[in-house]
């Protein structure tokens, strides 16, 4: 399959970043971690950050001929972007939304997700396995 990794704004500092939150690994490290991972063996990723909504829904765009599946953490546009939304829900790509903390036990604005109603499925609070777990849930949708 061709999956389309996507991590929205911020999550480029990773390793550095509240790690007491978001842990100690960067980006590249999980990434790579991820593609490497026995689940992820026998797919094909492409990997994209952004602190940039237009960015990250160009690609969205952009990749929707290669894309079989998308998993994403939009970080903060989790909570307002309509846009990002909107983009995945055009596309038709199956998608599951992935979280390193739990969203769902954090400060109030972090409870709601505009993104989860277009996902086939929302996993949080896993640290880096929640994109292990996101992948899965991709895979096993796809069949
Ligand atoms: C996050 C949670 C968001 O609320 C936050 O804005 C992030 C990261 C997570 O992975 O836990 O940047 O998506």
């Amino acid at each position: 399959m061709n999956i389309l990794v996507i991590n929205g704004p911020n999550l480029n500092l990773l390793g550095s970043r509240e790690p007491e939150i978001y842990g100690y690994e960067t980006l590249e490290e999980l990434m790579m971690w991820l593609e490497t991972s026995p689940v992820g063996s026998n797919h094909a990723f492409k990997f994209f950050q952004s602190n940039h909504e237009g960015e990250v829904i160009d690609t969205i765009q952009d990749e929707r001929h290669w894309a079989e599946g998308i998993l994403i953490n939009p970080a903060a546009f989790t909570h307002y972007s309509y846009a990002i939304r909107d983009a995945i829900s055009a596309v038709e790509i199956p998608t599951v939304e992935v979280h390193l903390s739990d969203i769902h036990k954090r400060e109030e604005f972090r409870q709601k997700s505009v993104i989860s109603s277009v996902c086939i499925d929302q996993v949080y609070g896993m640290g880096k396995d929640s994109y292990l777990e996101g992948l899965k849930l991709l895979l096993k949708s796809l069949g």
